[in-house]
């Protein structure tokens, strides 16, 4: 395969013989995992989380581009689990992606082994577990995946003292199978209690330092929010914080005082040691909600014993500032770095859009039931996943293609709670809009990619808008907020084979319905745009016991 490493001044390397050589080598990293349910007290009271290995937050997952990654899961909760690696692109291999659409769940008491590559990725990254409202309970943990040695860093030198996870999240002191079930009794799970850093909360967090800093020197901190609601503002009192990179892009690095960070996504920033020695706080606090929440972490300068300031930063007000700052996010186009997909990745403004899909979020009540969705469809799981269904041609009677249409009904009728399956033809060059009419805040997500988050804006989107778009240099990501009644558009190239979601990272609208799969199929059934399902595969539902599909043809 051809891989194309950009570096500075803009030579392009071929470097596909090198990383041929080097891809027979890519180290093995081996985790093995016991899942378990644990006693907290993180807000004041006692509450069940999911441990990893007796941790929360559970253990970093902390590699070079293109590792193999091998993760044994124990699952010893007394409900299934998967695992998602949200933001890992699984290149050819949704098999891996641990979702009820790829995977059929572990059972408890059994274990999965999940083996993976972030294959020409470098990046902040996250995990967690995916069914029900388990990711409320903790089970998250980062990922972090650094550049091969042959491909330089774009920091200025010197390099970084050291590199930290900053796990930011909103919190809830309910239990999540009770959030579940006011969910499913048509109730909204409210407000979050708190916010977490770390897994610490309340006093808790400030009470030792978090962190250190020697005077004169630079660290990275790469922040995720790992929580389900509120988008988070993170600052550091007395500091300015450089952004180098979000969800696998190196930006051009700009200075901010401080980020707003929405859910499911995730930055790194430079922040120099260079203020009196002392002790400051890290905050994190809730945006766009009613009844704000924080919590304060202690940086501590070695040797420091001067408490921090009570003067803590004021997050800003409104959400105008925050859509500013988005525009202001840049891809630094010069920087060196490992690119899945080089070939759709420098001129995007320049290919022609073969295709359009709007979608809408949808809220309503079936049965009295509250039900999200887009375009009128309220995805529901099943029983056997659809990659499995598909791969087995077994799908009569699991799912039907394309029941949702590329644009939002014209009357809102009742939702229709269905498999929400849709299908992009292999290699397309596509516009997606997402359009948020609801009063609160929108996350979005998609899985397999990275795109080009090139426009949002107020009000309803209109072709004319198009004329606002960034064409040269958006940010290659994952993820994308949609502000209340606003929309946000992205571009990619469906380029990466499989059965990919697009969810809301809203975690009680994404649990509420309003998700839906990609189906992107090679016409050529060949190992060189999708591996085939793996033997360790679980089977459940329709495919247990059927025959192995023919191999998809070899790669050449
Ligand atoms: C992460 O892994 C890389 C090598 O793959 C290593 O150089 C680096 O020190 C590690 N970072 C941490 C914080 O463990
Ligand atoms: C479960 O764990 C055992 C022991 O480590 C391992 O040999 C086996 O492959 C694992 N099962 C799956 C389905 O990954
Ligand atoms: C972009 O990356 C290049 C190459 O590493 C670096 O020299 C430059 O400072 C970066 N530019 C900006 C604006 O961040
Ligand atoms: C894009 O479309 C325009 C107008 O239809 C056409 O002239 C141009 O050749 C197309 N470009 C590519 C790269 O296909
Ligand atoms: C899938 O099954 C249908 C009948 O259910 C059949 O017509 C079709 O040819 C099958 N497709 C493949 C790729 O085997």
């Amino acid at each position: 395969m051809a891989v194309t490493v950009r570096v500075a001044a803009g030579v392009v390397l071929a470097l596909s013989a090198l990383l041929a050589l080097a891809q027979a080598e890519d180290p093995y990293l081996f985790f093995e995992w016991k899942v378990t349910y644990g006693t907290k007290n993180l807000l004041g009271k006692p509450q069940k989380v999911i441990l990893i290995n007796g941790e929360f937050p559970g253990p970093r997952i902390n590699c070079s581009s293109n590792n193999n990654i091998v993760v044994n899961v124990f699952n010893q909760l007394d409900q299934p689990l998967l695992f998602h690696w949200n933001g890992i692109q699984h290149r050819k291999n949704s098999w891996m992606d641990g979702l009820l659409g790829t995977n059929c769940p572990i059972a408890p008491n059994t274990n999965f082994t999940y083996k993976w590559q972030p294959k020409d990725q470098i990046g902040t990254f996250f995990y967690f577990p995916i069914i029900g409202m388990q990711r409320a309970a903790g089970g998250y943990g980062a990922i972090t995946v650094v550049s091969r040695l042959l491909i330089p860093v774009p920091f200025d030198p010197p390099p970084p003292e050291s590199d930290h996870v900053v796990l930011i999240g909103d919190w809830y002191t309910k239990d999540h199978e009770v959030m579940a079930r006011m969910l499913d009794a048509g109730r909204s799970v409210g407000r979050p209690e708190g916010v977490l850093i770390n897994g610490k909360g309340g006093p808790d967090a400030a009470a030792a330092p978090m962190f250190t800093f020697e005077a004169g020197k630079t660290y990275r901190f790469r922040v995720c929010n790992t929580g389900i609601k509120a988008s988070l503002n993170f600052r550091i009192q007395g500091h300015d914080m450089k952004l180098v990179e979000m969800e696998g892009s190196h930006t051009v690095q700009d200075m901010y005082d401080s980020l707003d960070v929405h859910v499911g996504h995730c930055l790194s920033v430079l922040v120099d040691a260079d203020q009196k020695p002392g002790d400051y706080y890290m905050v994190a606090s809730t945006r766009f909600i009613h009844d704000a929440r924080s919590v304060m972490a202690v940086i501590r300068y070695a040797g420091s014993n001067t408490p921090p300031s009570p003067n803590v930063p004021e997050p800003p007000a409104g959400w105008a500032w925050s859509i500013n700052q988005w525009r202001s996010f840049r891809w630094n186009l010069t920087a060196s770095a490992a690119r899945p997909n080089p070939q759709g990745s420098y001129h995007y403004g320049q290919i022609n859009i073969t295709r359009t899909i709007k979608l809408m979020v949808s809220r309503g009540h079936i049965d009295g039931k509250l039900k999200y969705g887009f375009n009128g469809v309220s995805h529901r799981d099943t029983e056997t996943p659809l990659k499995l269904a598909e791969y087995f041609n077994v799908t009569d009677g699991v799912f039907s293609y394309n029941q949702m249409g590329d644009v939002p009904p014209a009357v809102n009728g009742p939702l229709s709670v269905i498999p929400n399956v849709i299908t992009a033809e292999f290699r397309t060059f596509i516009e997606i809009i997402f359009e948020n009419p609801e009063k609160s805040m929108d996350s979005l997500h998609l899985d397999g990619y990275a795109f080009f988050g090139v426009g949002m804006g107020p009000g309803k989107w209109s072709p004319e808008l198009r004329k606002t778009y960034n064409l040269l240099d958006a940010v290659s990501r994952h993820t994308i907020q949609v502000y209340p009644r606003s929309w946000s558009a992205i571009m990619l190239t469906f380029d990466n084979a499989g059965m990919w979601n697009i969810r809301s990272n809203i975690w009680e609208r994404h649990y509420l319905g309003e998700q839906l799969y990609m189906s992107v199929v090679s016409p050529a059934r060949s190992l060189r745009d999708e591996y085939n399902m793996p033997d360790n595969a679980l089977r459940c539902g329709k495919v247990v016991g059927l025959p192995m599909p023919p191999s998809y043809a070899p790669a050449r």
